[in-house]
């Protein structure tokens, strides 16, 4: 018996040893996580990246905000003084989860991507976009960037995450990729709102509070939920609050958009400009006027809302999905818009109270 005893033993040896190297492995592959994100949150926040130096993402989206503009501008100024985009800036907490675009067959929609209108596909190529965008940060080139970054008090950590610069394109690839694995931080998505505590039976709704996420969710009331999901995602199993589909919900134009007066080279149309959302990036009109259903959390603390910041209070917000048939300036892009699910919901004063104060529940760091 005593050879099968060796073999036992080297056998429990071998497991013991590769238990342990697993184990170093996947704690190595945690610092390095860890490392790429610190990168990242400095990246985020380094304001001498932009051309003038002065704005990082962090300008436009700010953790005290949702990670979107502290200031609460309609559109957020760029770098250059003067300039501006055509949209508001949104939350940048819970942007992760969405997906690649992609058109789902079974609801006849598209779903996902990133941005406003869904025209890039992941965190790493959105993050690229406004670094080099003239009416955001204005770097001229990718050189710029890199020997802006290289500069910066941060480069030992790129170096030790990413090794030395020989490539400047692939510098790019690693510095949004290290945007993207701050974005996708615990830190930038932490799931720590009243709603949450409430959900692992950690905190209690009031009343009203309660009554609004029954209008909330109910299809034949407030039919918020159809679009802003408020069951467990199937993939991640945490309430995202969207569907990442699109819609035309029916805004009406936003006539104080600083866009409008941006110069022709900026902006051709001038006041006369309309956004198209979906339908101008895939050039086909059966879209126009659709936009992505954003994520509701910390949408209280993150006015004006819409694409085009068209309204400052969940109060007026609540209200145009309420009333907008009613009460509301015509739709800026009349075709297309969603008749069936808002516009006129027929809910009383008090329950558009109840669906606001439901709303406020879903702003992280409860305490
Ligand atoms: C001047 C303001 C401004 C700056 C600076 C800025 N952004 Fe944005 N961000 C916006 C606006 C506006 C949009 C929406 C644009 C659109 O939909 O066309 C946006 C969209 C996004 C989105 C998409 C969110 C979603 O739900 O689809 C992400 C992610 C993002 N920004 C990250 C960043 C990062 C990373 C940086 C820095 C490299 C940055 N932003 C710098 C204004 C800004
Ligand atoms: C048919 C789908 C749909 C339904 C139903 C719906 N929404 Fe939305 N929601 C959207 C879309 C799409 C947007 C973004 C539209 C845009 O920016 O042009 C949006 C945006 C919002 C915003 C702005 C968020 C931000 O960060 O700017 C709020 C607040 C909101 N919805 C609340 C509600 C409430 C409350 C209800 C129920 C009364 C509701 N929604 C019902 C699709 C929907």
């Amino acid at each position: 018996m005593a050879p099968f005893k060796r073999t036992q033993c080297l056998f429990v040896f071998i497991s013991l040893i590769t238990l342990l190297s697993c184990k170093k492995d996947k704690n190595l592959v945690v610092v390095e996580q860890n490392d790429k994100i610190k990168l990242g949150k400095r990246i985020f926040f380094d304001k001498g990246l932009s051309n003038p130096i002065g704005q990082s993402c962090s300008s436009c989206h700010s953790p005290e905000t949702g990670f979107s503009d502290l200031n609460h501008n309609i559109i957020s100024e760029g770098a250059v003084d003067g300039l501006y985009g055509n949209r508001n800036a949104p939350n940048v907490s819970y942007a992760m989860f969405s997906m690649p675009l992609h058109f789902d067959y079974e609801d006849s929609t598209y779903v996902g991507g990133f941005f406003h209108d869904g025209r890039v596909n992941s965190l790493q190529e959105q993050a690229t976009k406004p670094l080099f965008n003239p009416l955001e940060m204005n770097i001229e080139s990718v050189s710029m960037l890199i020997s802006k970054v290289r500069s910066a008090d941060y480069f030992s950590l790129y170096k030790e995450v990413y090794g030395e610069i020989t490539d400047e394109d692939k510098a790019l690839k690693n510095i949004a990729d290290a945007i993207a694995a701050y974005e996708q931080s615990s830190e930038v998505n932490p799931f720590t709102s009243k709603f949450d505590y409430y959900l692992k039976g950690q905190a209690s709704l009031t009343a009203q509070e309660l009554r609004g996420m029954k209008i909330f969710t109910d299809t034949l009331k407030g039919k918020c939920a159809n679009c802003h999901i408020i069951e467990p995602d199937e993939e991640t199993g945490k309430v995202l609050f969207t569907d990442f589909t699109y819609d035309n919900i029916g805004l009406p134009k936003n006539t104080n958009n600083p866009y409008y007066t941006m110069a022709p080279n900026y902006n051709p149309m001038g006041a006369s400009y309309i956004d198209y959302g979906l339908g101008a990036f895939l050039n086909n009109s059966s879209f126009n006027g659709q936009f992505k259903v954003p994520s509701l959390r910390n949408v209280a603390i993150s006015a004006p809302y819409f694409h085009n910041g068209v309204f400052n209070t969940l109060e007026e917000t609540v209200r145009f999905y309420n009333s907008r048939d009613s009460l509301f300036p015509n739709p800026e892009v009349p075709a297309n818009v969603n008749r069936e699910e808002l516009g006129k919901l027929k809910l009383s004063a008090q329950e558009e109270k109840d669906l606001v104060a439901f709303l406020k529940t879903l702003t992280d760091g409860y305490k």
